[in-house]
This record gives C-alpha cells, sequence and structure tokens, in this order.
C-alpha cells in the first residue's frame, strides 16, 4: 500500500483575523501545521504534501529540514478545490490520508485506526474519522439512511433545523483511494451558502456508487477538535495543558495550579518534584527528584539534579544542574551554565558559559560569564568578569577555595589562584598568587572643605 498524505493548510485565516496563516499560530510552543506534521512523519508515509497559500511563502521557509511537497492553493475555493491542487503528486495507485491543517492534536494511534479499519478492505473504501459530540455546532453532521448507511455530510452552514440536531460529526479527516478523487474532485460544485468546494461532497459520491464508507473514531475527544478562531486556540490550549499536568500529578509531581502550567516543549519529571504557578517549561527540560520550582520561572532546555530549589522569576536557558543547588530568587543562568552539586546562585546574578564546582556560591548581584570556577569558590556581592573587550571575549579561571570580595572586576583573561583572596573593590587584570590577599588600592580621603549644594530654586 502506498500512503500519501495531504494537509490543508491554505485556508485564509478569516476567522482568526490574522495577516498570519491560521495554521502558524501556536499551540503549546508550536505552530499548529508544525504538531501535524509531526504526527503524519510518525505514520511513514511515502510523501507528506502541504497544500499551501502562495501569498505566504514564508510558511515554507519556518519547516526547511522536512521532505515536504509544497503544493500551492492560488485561490482559497476551499477544501475540495484544495486537495484537487494535490492530485497531479499523487500517484494513480496510492491512498491518500487527508489532514485539516487546524486541527492540530490528532494522534497517530487514532489515525493508524482509520486506516486500519478503511484500507484493508477487499471493496473499494471511503474511510472517515467521525465522532459524537454534546455541543456540534460549526461542524459537518454525518447524514445516515434509515439502514444507518452514511449518504452524505452537510456543513453547519448548510443544514436545516433538524439536521442541525445530528450529533455526529465530521473530524475533517478522512481517508480515500487517489483513483476515486480523479473521479469525484472534478465533479464538485460550490452551490452551497459558503460558495466553496467541498470536500466532504465525496461521501454523497461514494454512497452513490455504492462504496463501503469505512468510519472509526478518535480515542479522546481533544484530538479532533478544531481550531477557526483564536478563542477556540485558547480553549483547546489550556485544555492541552491541563492534560500535560494530569499526566505529571498522577506520575507522582505536585503542581500547584494547573491553569497557570505551561509547557511549550517536553517537561520530564521525577517524583516529588512541586511546580509553583506561572511557570513556563520549553525545549526539554528535565528534573529531578525532590526538586522545587518556585512561581514565575522559565525554563528553556535545562536539566535539573534532585533536590534543588529554584526560587520564584528566575529564568534558565540551556543550563545543566546538578543535585542540591539553590537558584534565586531573580537568577538568570544563560546558556552553557553548569552547576556541580551544592552550588548557591543567589538573587541578580547573571551567568554565562560559567562552569561551578561543587560547593561554589553567588548570592547577590553578579556577572559571571566565560569563568571556569574550582570548589567552593566565594564570590561577593558585585562581582563581575569583564569577559569582553569590545571585540573579543576572554576566559576568567577561579580556582578552587578562592575568596572573591564584593564589588570586584576580574579583568579576563585572568587566573585566581587557589584559596587566594581578593580585596573588596578591586580590579584585578593580572592573575592573583594562590593563597595570598591581592588587592588594588583606593586610598580613602577626605576632602577638606567640601560642602553639600543647597537646593536651588526651579527655573
Ligand atoms: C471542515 C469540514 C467540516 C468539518 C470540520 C472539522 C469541509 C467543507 N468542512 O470545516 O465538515 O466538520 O472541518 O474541523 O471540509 N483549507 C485550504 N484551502 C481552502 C479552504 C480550507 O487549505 O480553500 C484548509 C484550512 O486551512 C483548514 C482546513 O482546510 O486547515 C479546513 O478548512 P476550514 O475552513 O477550517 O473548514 P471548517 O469550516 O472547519
Ligand atoms: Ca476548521
Amino acid at each position: 500500500m502506498s500512503l500519501h498524505i495531504v494537509i490543508l493548510a491554505a485556508g485564509r485565516s478569516t476567522r482568526m483575523l490574522s495577516c498570519k496563516p491560521k495554521v502558524m499560530h501556536f499551540l503549546a510552543g508550536k505552530p499548529m501545521l508544525a504538531r501535524v506534521i509531526e504526527t503524519a512523519l510518525q505514520l511513514q508515509p511515502e510523501a507528506i504534501h502541504v497544500v499551501y497559500n502562495p501569498d505566504h511563502q514564508d510558511i515554507k521557509q519556518a519547516f526547511p529540514q522536512l521532505p515536504l511537497n509544497w503544493v500551492p492553493q492560488e485561490q482559497q475555493l476551499g477544501t475540495g478545490h484544495a486537495v484537487m491542487q494535490a492530485l497531479p503528486s499523487l500517484p494513480l495507485t496510492s491512498h491518500v490520508l487527508i489532514l485539516p491543517g487546524d486541527v492540530p492534536l490528532i494522534q497517530v494511534s487514532t489515525l493508524e485506526t482509520l486506516l486500519k479499519t478503511s484500507i484493508f478492505q477487499s471493496q473499494p473504501v471511503l474511510g472517515l474519522l467521525l465522532a459524537t459530540l454534546d455541543n456540534p455546532n460549526g461542524l459537518g453532521r454525518v447524514l445516515r439512511d434509515a439502514n444507518n448507511k452514511i449518504y452524505a455530510i452537510i456543513e453547519d452552514k448548510d443544514a436545516t433545523l433538524e439536521q442541525k440536531n445530528i450529533k455526529e460529526i465530521y473530524t475533517g479527516i478522512c481517508l480515500a483511494a487517489t483513483k476515486d478523487l480523479l473521479r469525484w474532485l472534478p465533479a464538485l460544485h460550490k452551490k452551497n451558502t459558503q460558495n466553496e468546494y467541498y470536500l466532504t461532497d465525496i461521501v454523497q459520491c461514494a454512497a452513490q456508487e455504492h462504496y463501503f464508507i469505512g468510519c472509526s473514531n478518535p480515542a479522546s475527544l481533544w484530538e479532533i477538535k478544531g481550531v477557526n478562531n483564536r478563542l477556540q486556540l485558547n480553549q483547546l490550549e489550556r485544555e492541552w495543558q491541563i492534560l500535560i499536568a494530569r499526566q505529571l500529578l498522577l506520575s507522582g509531581v505536585s503542581i500547584a495550579d494547573c491553569n497557570r502550567f505551561d509547557v511549550r516543549g517536553e517537561l520530564r519529571c521525577a517524583q516529588d518534584v512541586f511546580i509553583d504557578i506561572n511557570s513556563i517549561f520549553s525545549g526539554i527540560v528535565t528534573i529531578g527528584a525532590g526538586t522545587r520550582i518556585g512561581p514565575n520561572c522559565i525554563l528553556n532546555n535545562v536539566t535539573i539534579g534532585e533536590n534543588c530549589e529554584i526560587f520564584a522569576n528566575s529564568i534558565l536557558d540551556g543550563c545543566q544542574i546538578a543535585h542540591n543547588c539553590q537558584i534565586g530568587p531573580f537568577a538568570r543562568l544563560r546558556p552553557n551554565t553548569i552547576l556541580n552539586t551544592n552550588c548557591k546562585i543567589g538573587n541578580f546574578v547573571e551567568t554565562k558559559n560559567a562552569t561551578f564546582a561543587t560547593g561554589c556560591k553567588a548570592n547577590h548581584l553578579s556577572y559571571l560569564g566565560d569563568v571556569e570556577i574550582g570548589k567552593y569558590v566565594n564570590i561577593g556581592a558585585g562581582t563581575i568578569t569583564c569577559n569582553y573587550d569590545g571585540v573579543n571575549k576572554f576566559k576568567t579561571i577561579i580556582k578552587e577555595g578562592a575568596f572573591i570580595g564584593s564589588d570586584t572586576q576580574l579583568i579576563a583573561p585572568v587566573t585566581i589562584g587557589e584559596y587566594a583572596t581578593i580585596g573588596a573593590g578591586s580590579t584585578i587584570s593580572k592573575d592573583a598568587p594562590p593563597g595570598k590577599l591581592t588587592i588594588t588600592e583606593r586610598k580613602q580621603k577626605i576632602i577638606v572643605g567640601w560642602e553639600r549644594p543647597d537646593k536651588q530654586e526651579k527655573l
């Protein structure tokens, strides 16, 4: 069997009221279209064809690495017209699975079930993914005859009041043989309220030819929710977040409030992790047992060990944190920050490309960039690694047991020796020897005769 997948992504975004294509709006950190493409790839089809609006050429640039056949649809004349544009790319003997780009959470297992129920039959088939909803408003309704045989799908806007009471709906996902589409699609008309070529009208064609219409249902109803406007996108986003939160809760993670919880990538947690409100997780985030994430933290591509505490309002991006570390509140750990066990990074400390061996402390107000710090180093408040001369970047090395006094500037490249002490307020531009106190002197003076200025009258 040769399986081709056509993804419909050319719609006009009318109901989104957006200059951006609807399918490029984000759900849980990814464009909806990216989700559908990822799911399609997992079915290992021979090819994936994406029908797009050529006015939005940049949609193609969003997926540069993927083997996609981009099919332009010059005019958005409906879903039937959209699929027709892909026909020349489809081999005559292939089967084609049609996925709307605006049904982003469809799962591979549900599609596999549809394929099974509709492809491996001896007679010609059309496969439809259907569902029964309490509120079918806005969706195509399934019409069945007295023998319960499907004979048509009627769009909500064309349905009679009686038909609108039908709760069985079409999800927008179907499977057909290419050779059948070649016959059915050119026969479509646009005599309907929307003046569009409806793909759904092929159901009538199939019924008239006495085709077997195979149907299956999704495993869960959230999978088939479509997004036509920003309200639906917002509701689906929350539903998805709550699903992720529930899975974590049932795997031993505590979450303060599922309504204030956002995963925009992949979050892997061990047992007894606690996540307070309003944190955002993107990229791949891994959190070890017993670690607590305070409120309002942003974590992107971070690995955190066991029993750590990330206090409120901390931002961690591209970091590795070992066990028993404490970070924040208000810390900013930038890419390639590596903390070994038992480190403390306090408020208003920024780090970048910085390695801390076990037991280091930088508790207040520092910038530590391009730096390698040995065990048990104490960095005083206001310490700054001056790593950049305006053109090039240089490295600072601080060896085991060093003590950096407050308000120190370390002008890289520079090395602070083992157990060296740097006096507060120093500007260190040459290597400091191990075990010694190094200071740069700024003598305290008393200015005789100085007086505070008087407050002047405003002009
Ligand atoms: C469609 C179905 C409806 C079904 C619903 C499920 C039709 C006629 N109706 O309605 O029965 O219940 O999905 O969510 O198929 N698109 C194009 N080119 C076009 C028009 C649309 O590529 O000319 C794309 C859109 O970008 C979208 C998808 O096709 O991704 C579906 O189009 P949309 O207008 O959202 O159809 P619905 O009204 O939701
Ligand atoms: Ca839709």
